[in-house]
């Protein structure tokens, strides 16, 4: 049974009107990540899909978001969550049609929100008709648009997979070919030509049905070292991302040419936007994806990757405001995705990590910039513990079980607290990963009726956000007194300060003016100051 919410919007932020252009809505949007899988089952079969994403598009306008991206939605192999795509411009069955998707864009616009689409040009499935031709005759256009070498008794190089082992693996008929994540993901060879001119056409065909945009995967690859030379170091990213040890298969010079390019093909349709997922070490490197004619913004993984640190959060708000903005693009911010455990369980699990994921919130949402939220941690859910044999990632297969995987973070939304989480409608089929069975605790029905949950604490900042100028789209100056971090968003007509206590004690914060949200009911407030005990933030204005 559907969750019956009002749609209220109170966002002051342009919207989405037919024949109106809003200036640059990407440089202060708050875009919801769609785990499409998990989000909402329409017809019963145990897997999210589009109508079950058609269906809940008031709560996303009444939790007052104003764009979506949803992961990918097209036919794939089912060999890394739908990152191997088998056909660019079509909708797996899984998820519904064409016909689907263009609905949900128009309902969406209808409720003032856009959709944004993930696109994977790095690498296809191993199904994609391409891959499958190259197979067939080493000779033919296609093996082309790969990258193939000769039989030999070692694999051409060095390079590594992410997802554990050599990067390259063996066709049937002896050749190596290279995939730099799972077997079932041949990379592109962006060397050749068709394989530009096809992505033009897919970025065409989706922008033609009215999206406003796409998430770009891998943005930092495509190009490979020309010479198939040796990485220089072994395979040992840094906490932040890759750098120098693999020189030769990441974020090569040439790459940012297709960036130029797609910018050129979006600016033919207004108000699009291009996101890239770069996961290079150095932020300077990273921000140089999202100059003035490339993309509109480059992710910034700062503070998902941070540990609970005064020092750490700082220096992901500070470094991503200085690299970011050399270029005159937009910070966006992630605090969770479907790619890392729950904030709620990296925070420290439990109570603690709620308060403390409640309290990362209300930093992200005071940011300039704009945030990327993901599907359920505006519930504050945890990781859920799936059972090794439900696993279905990758990366818990190829590490033999070593490595834990991301099945966790994309386990289905919990809807409501009667007759299972109703993520599918009653009598349906299992969903497609188990949903822990206490659950029903975090659903959004139980949420909407409780003033002190983790979802009204969410709807409220981003109801203040919209009303505020000053959160959202204003200078910010970043501080530090001890365990305390301060941001001073200094807008046109006000000041907001969001103070986080990381520390252990509770701290006394000056306060002239009024409290606007506070992360906690332990928060108190007299004249002249504010107590704020350790992990909580809070949002105070100088009036
Ligand atoms: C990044 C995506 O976020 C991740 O889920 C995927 O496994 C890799 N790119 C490969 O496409
Ligand atoms: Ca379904």
């Amino acid at each position: 049974m559907a969750t019956r919410l009002a749609t209220v919007r109170t966002s002051s932020r342009p919207q989405v009107t037919p024949g109106q252009a809003p200036a640059e809505w990407w440089r202060s949007a708050v875009v919801y990540q769609v785990y499409l899988r998990s989000f909402a089952d329409g017809n019963g079969d145990g897997i999210g899909d589009l109508a079950g994403l058609r269906s809940r598009l008031p709560y996303l306008s009444w939790l007052g978001v104003d764009a979506l991206w949803i992961n990918p939605h097209y036919p794939s192999g089912g060999a890394d969550g739908g990152y191997d795509i088998v056909d660019y411009r079509a909708v797996d069955p899984d998820y519904g049609d064409v016909a689907d998707l263009e609905a949900l864009v128009s309902d969406a616009r209808r409720l003032g929100l856009r959709v944004v689409l993930d696109v994977v040009p790095n690498h296809s499935s191993d199904q994609h008709p391409w891959f499958r031709a190259a197979l067939a005759d080493p000779d033919c256009a296609e093996a082309g648009r790969y990258h193939f070498a000769p039989p030999s008794e070692e694999p051409p190089n060095n390079w590594q997979s992410l997802f554990g082992g050599p990067a390259w693996s063996r066709t049937p008929d002896g050749r190596w070919y290279l995939h730099l994540f799972a077997p079932a993901q041949p990379d592109l060879n962006w060397r050749d030509p068709a394989v530009a001119e096809d992505f033009d056409r897919t970025l065409r065909f989706w922008l033609d049905r009215g999206v406003s945009g796409f998430r770009v995967d891998v943005a930092y690859g495509l190009f490979k070292d020309a010479g198939l030379r040796d990485n220089p170091g072994s395979y040992s990213p840094t906490l932040f991302g890759h750098g120098p040890e693999q020189a030769m298969t990441w974020n090569q010079p040439e790459v940012h040419d297709v960036w130029r390019r797609w910018r050129s093909i979006c600016d033919e349709y207004p108000d699009t936007m291009l996101v890239g997922e770069v996961c290079l070490a150095d932020l300077e490197q990273v921000a140089l994806y999202s100059r003035p004619d490339e993309m509109h913004q480059s992710f910034s993984f700062r503070l998902l990757k941070s540990p609970w640190d005064t020092a750490a959060f700082a220096d992901g708000v500070q470094s991503a405001l200085d690299a970011f903005g050399a270029v005159g693009a937009p910070v966006s911010w992630v605090l969770g995705n479907h790619d890392k455990d729950r904030q709620v369980t990296r925070f420290g699990g439990g109570a603690l990590g709620t308060a403390r994921a409640r309290a990362a919130a209300l930093l992200v949402l005071s940011l300039p910039g704009s945030p990327y939220l993901y599907a359920g941690d505006e519930l504050g859910l945890p990781q859920a513990v799936v059972p090794d044999e439900a696993k279905l990632d990758p990366i818990f297969h190829r590490s033999g079980g070593a490595r834990a995987g991301r099945d966790g973070c994309r386990v289905p939304m919990p809807w409501n607290d009667t007759d299972g989480v109703g993520f599918s409608p009653d009598g349906a089929a299992d969903p497609w990963l188990p949903i822990p069975a206490e659950w029903d605790r975090y659903a959004v029905s139980r949420q909407t009726r409780d003033g002190a949950s983790m979802l009204t604490l969410y709807r409220r900042a981003l109801a203040l956000r919209a009303a505020h100028p000053a959160l959202g789209s204003a200078e910010a100056t970043v501080s530090t007194s001890g365990d305390v971090l301060t941001v001073r968003c200094t807008g046109a007509d006000e000041t907001v300060r969001c103070v986080l206590n990381m520390g252990t004690e509770t701290v006394l914060v000056p306060n002239p003016g009024s409290v606007l949200l506070a992360s906690s009911t332990h928060v108190r407030s007299s004249a002249g100051s504010v107590a704020l005990p350790p992990d909580t933030a809070v949002w105070l204005t100088e009036d």
